[in-house]
C-alpha cells in the first residue's frame, strides 16, 4: 500500500506493549497490541497490506486505503467507511471530520478526569497524550493513554476541544477503538436480567456488529460495561485475550465490527444513541475512561488483572483495603414489616451470633409501608421504629455492631411531599403522563438544583446521625426522558447529564463521610460497573439469593470486579425468589465467595443450625483476608454440574479451595480436582494431610461423593513449608 510511516510511538507495561504509528499522511494507526516486542519501527506492519477493491483512496494517493488500515480513534467518511469512534455535526449539517496528528507529549503522572471517575496509582505510570487537529476547523482531539505499568493495564480518555468560532454536535464519542487484522476472536460480554445477572456469554465473531449496549439510563442487568475478544483456543487456565471495560454507569455500548476483510473493529463508550452534546466555542468534552489490556495467560489472568487493577487503582477510601464486616441486612428477613421490637429481638440475636454490621434496609421513613409512597422523604418513622433512629442506632452500637441504612436517593414517589413541593423535579416528557415503575418516578439529576437537594439531605442524614454503612439502591430505569433544564437541541444530553450529576452527588456526599461504607445496588446488580465502583467500594451482586443460581451471577460478576466488592448473603430456605432448598453450607460457602453477610430472620433457625452458623461465622473470621482479598480462580472441575474456586492470600501462602455438585448423579466415580498457582516446593497441610504444591496441581484434591443435591465442599490449606 502507497504509505509510509513517519514515526512509532511505543507505550509498553511491565509484559505488554501498545505501539502506535504516524503516518505521513497524519492519520494516527494501531501498529501493534501484545505481548512486548521491544521497540522497533514496525512500519512494514502496514506498509506491507495488500490493497483490496472498491475502496476509495486517501488523500489522492492510488491504493493509500484507510479503510483497511488498523486506525486508532478514526474519523468518519473520509475516507473510512467503518463505523467511527467519534462523529460531530457542524452548522452546515456536515459530519465529515478530518483529524491528523498535531503532536505528541509523555509524562509520569495521571491526571484526574473532570467530574468523572479514573483510576490513579502512586506508582509507575506512564501517560501518553497524542493532539489530533482538523485542519479546517482546527478542532482538536487529545487522546489520553496511561500505561500502568505493575499492573500491565492501559487506561484512555478522549477530550474533543471545539477551538472555532461555530458551535458543534457531537453525535458519538467512543472511550477507545482498536482495530486489529483479524477476525479470529471468541467474543466474550457478561449478559443477563434481574434475578440472572452477568453470565458469561462467549461465541465466535460474525461479520457485522456484535455486543452489547444499555439505552436505559444504568448500565443495567441485561449488559455490563465490558467486552473481550480472546483466541479461540484461550481457556481460564491459557491463551490470548484483549479486555476492555468501562469506568461509566449510564448507556453505554460495547461493540466488535467484523468488517469485509475480517479486520476487527473494538470499540466502548457512551451509547450513540439519543446522544448528543452541543459543545460552544472554547469549550470541551471528555469521555468516560476506558480500561484495556492484553494477557497470553488465559481467562484467570484476564479477570485476576481486573481485580488488582480496580483493587488498587479504581477503589478509594479507608475502606478500599480494609476488611468488610460480616453484615445482617433487614430486606429478606422483613421486608417492609418491621417494628422496634422486631429489629431489637433481630439484633440481640445478630449480636450473640458475631455479626458486625446491622442493616435496616427499605421502609424505615416517613409513612412507608411498601413500594407506594414515601420515596424522597427521607425522614425518619419514629412510630415504627420506637423512638428515634439514634435510639435505634444507639442501641446497635451498644451491641458493638455498626449501623446501617437503606436509601434511594434518585427516585421520588408520587406519594411524597418532595413530589408534592416539586412535581417539575422528574424525568418527563411535555403533555406525556411519566410512566410509573415499581410505583416510583426518576428525579432529574440533571438539573442543579436536584444535585444540590440532595447533597443537602444526605449530609444533613449523615451529620444527624451516626450511621456507619449505607446501601445506595436505585430501582428503576429512566423513561419519558426529558428535561425541563435543557433547551430543545440539547435534549439528547440528558441521559449523560444525569449520570454527571450522579457522580457530583456521589463525590461530594462520599468524600464527605470517609468513614461510612457505601454499598451501591440497583434491584440487585443493575448497575455493577466500575463508575459506581469508584464512590462506593461494593455492590449488591442480585436479588435472587438462592446460592444456586448465585454461582453462575458471581461467577461471571467476578469475571471482571473483585470478589470483595461483590456482597453476597446468605438467606432463607425455601429461597424466597426460586423456592429451592440447600443447606446453611452450600449457602454459606457460596456467599464467602464474595463479601460476605445474611439475609435472614436469626430467630427462625433451630439450635443446630444457630450453633452451625456460629461457628460459620468464627471461621471466617480468621479466614476472611484470603476470601476477601486472595487471589481468585476459577477452577475446571471434570463437568458442568459442577463448579469450582480458589482464593489465595498473597502474603501467607494460604488457599481456601470450594466446590459445588449442583444435582446429584446416581453411580458416579468421583474425580479429582488441580489447584493452581501453586508454590511447587511449598508443603501445605490440610484435614491431617501434608501435600507439595506440585502434587496438589498436577494431582489435585479428591473431591467427596455428594450425598445429596447441591453439595458443597471447601478445603482450608494452610502453606506449612516453602
Ligand atoms: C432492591 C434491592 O436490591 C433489595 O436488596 C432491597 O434493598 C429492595 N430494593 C428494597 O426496596
Amino acid at each position: 500500500m502507497n504509505i509510509s510511516v513517519e514515526q512509532t510511538i511505543h507505550l509498553t507495561t511491565k509484559n505488554t506493549q501498545l505501539s502506535l504509528l504516524v503516518l505521513d499522511s497524519g492519520h494516527l494507526l494501531l501498529g501493534y497490541f501484545g505481548k512486548k516486542i521491544g521497540e522497533v519501527s514496525l512500519a512494514y506492519v502496514v506498509e506491507e497490506i495488500q490493497r483490496a477493491s472498491y475502496m476509495a483512496d486517501t488523500d489522492g494517493i492510488k491504493d493509500f486505503k484507510l479503510e483497511q488500515l488498523p486506525n486508532l480513534y478514526p474519523a468518519f467518511g473520509n475516507p473510512d467507511l467503518r463505523t467511527p469512534a467519534h462523529l460531530e455535526r457542524d452548522a452546515s449539517g456536515s459530519a465529515i471530520a478530518d483529524f491528523r496528528y498535531k503532536s505528541h507529549s509523555f509524562s509520569n503522572e495521571k491526571k484526574p478526569l473532570k467530574e468523572l471517575p479514573y483510576c490513579q496509582s502512586q506508582e509507575d505510570v506512564t501517560t501518553l497524550t497524542i493532539i489530533l487537529e482538523d485542519a479546517l476547523t482546527k478542532n482538536e482531539l487529545a487522546i489520553t493513554l496511561s500505561a500502568f505499568e505493575k499492573q500491565d493495564v492501559f487506561t484512555q480518555s478522549v477530550c474533543y476541544h471545539n477551538h472555532s468560532e461555530a458551535t458543534i454536535q457531537i453525535e458519538n464519542m467512543q472511550s477507545l477503538s482498536l482495530d486489529f487484522l483479524s477476525d479470529r476472536f471468541d467474543l466474550i460480554t457478561l449478559n443477563g436480567a434481574w434475578g440472572r445477572e452477568t453470565k458469561i456469554n462467549r461465541r465466535p465473531l460474525v461479520q457485522g456488529i456484535q455486543g452489547v449496549d444499555s439505552k436505559r439510563g444504568a448500565s443495567g442487568h441485561g449488559q455490563n460495561p465490558f467486552i473481550a475478544l480472546v483466541d479461540p483456543q484461550t481457556n481460564d487456565e491459557q491463551g490470548t485475550a484483549i479486555a476492555c471495560s468501562l469506568l461509566y454507569s449510564g448507556n453505554f455500548q460495547a461493540s466488535a465490527e467484523v468488517d469485509m476483510h475480517q479486520n476487527t473493529r473494538l470499540q466502548i463508550g457512551i451509547n450513540p444513541f439519543q446522544f448528543s452534546w452541543e459543545l460552544v466555542s472554547g469549550d470541551s468534552f471528555t469521555t468516560p475512561e476506558a480500561v484495556f489490556f492484553y494477557t497470553d495467560q488465559g481467562l484467570n489472568t484476564l479477570s485476576q488483572t481486573f481485580h488488582r487493577f480496580y483493587q488498587n487503582c479504581l477503589l478509594r477510601g479507608p475502606w478500599a483495603k480494609k476488611s468488610r464486616p460480616v453484615l445482617l441486612n433487614s430486606w429478606e428477613t422483613f421486608y417492609f414489616d418491621f417494628n422496634r421490637e422486631k429489629l431489637e429481638k433481630l439484633a440481640e440475636k445478630a449480636k450473640e451470633i458475631g455479626i458486625e454490621c446491622f442493616v435496616v434496609d427499605d421502609g424505615w421513613f416517613s409513612k412507608r409501608a411498601d413500594s407506594s409512597s414515601s420515596l424522597g422523604d427521607w425522614v425518619p418513622n419514629e412510630a415504627k421504629l420506637g423512638g428515634s433512629l439514634t435510639d435505634v442506632i444507639q442501641s446497635i452500637h451498644q451491641k458493638k455492631m455498626l449501623f446501617g441504612l437503606w436509601l434511594e436517593p434518585e427516585m421520588v414517589s408520587p406519594d411524597s411531599d418532595l413530589y408534592r413541593n416539586h412535581p417539575d423535579w422528574i424525568i418527563q416528557s411535555p403533555g406525556r403522563t411519566p410512566q410509573l415503575i415499581r410505583e416510583q418516578y426518576v428525579l432529574d439529576l440533571s438539573l442543579k438544583e436536584v444535585q444540590d437537594h440532595l447533597i443537602v439531605v444526605l449530609t444533613t442524614l449523615l451529620k444527624t446521625y451516626k450511621i456507619d454503612y449505607i446501601k445506595w439502591d436505585m430501582n428503576r430505569n429512566m423513561t419519558d426522558l426529558w428535561s425541563g433544564g435543557l433547551p430543545e437541541n440539547r435534549q439528547n444530553e440528558l441521559a449523560h447529564r444525569y449520570i454527571l450529576g450522579l457522580y457530583r452527588i456521589l463525590e461530594e456526599v462520599t468524600q464527605a463521610f470517609p468513614h461510612v461504607l457505601f454499598e451501591s445496588c440497583a434491584g440487585g446488580g443493575g448497575r455493577f460497573d466500575p463508575g459506581m465502583l469508584y464512590y462506593m467500594p461494593q455492590t449488591w451482586t442480585s436479588d435472587d439469593s438462592d446460592a444456586i443460581s448465585r454461582l453462575s451471577i458471581q461467577e461471571g460478576t467476578s469475571f471482571v470486579y473483585p470478589p470483595v466488592a461483590m456482597s453476597c448473603h446468605v438467606s432463607a430456605v425455601p429461597n424466597h425468589q426460586l423456592g429451592r432448598m440447600t443447606s446453611l453450607n452450600t449457602r454459606t460457602t457460596v456467599a464467602q465467595q464474595g463479601n460476605f453477610g445474611y439475609e435472614l430472620d436469626l430467630n427462625q433457625l433451630s439450635k443446630s443450625e444457630e450453633d452451625e452458623l456460629k461457628q460459620q461465622i468464627v471461621s471466617y473470621k480468621k479466614e476472611r483476608e484470603t476470601l476477601q482479598f486472595g487471589i481468585h480462580y476459577r477452577l475446571s472441575p471434570y463437568d458442568k454440574n459442577q463448579v469450582a474456586w480458589q482464593k489465595k492470600n498473597e502474603k501467607t501462602g494460604d488457599i481456601i479451595v470450594s466446590h459445588v455438585t449442583i444435582l446429584v448423579q446416581p453411580n458416579t466415580v468421583q474425580k479429582r480436582l488441580k489447584l493452581e498457582g501453586l508454590n511447587p516446593q511449598a508443603s501445605y497441610s490440610f484435614e491431617n494431610t501434608v501435600r507439595t504444591g506440585s502434587e496438589l496441581m498436577e494431582i489435585g484434591l479428591m473431591i467427596p461423593r455428594p450425598s445429596h443435591d447441591f453439595y458443597a465442599s471447601q478445603w482450608f490449606l494452610k502453606k506449612v513449608k516453602e
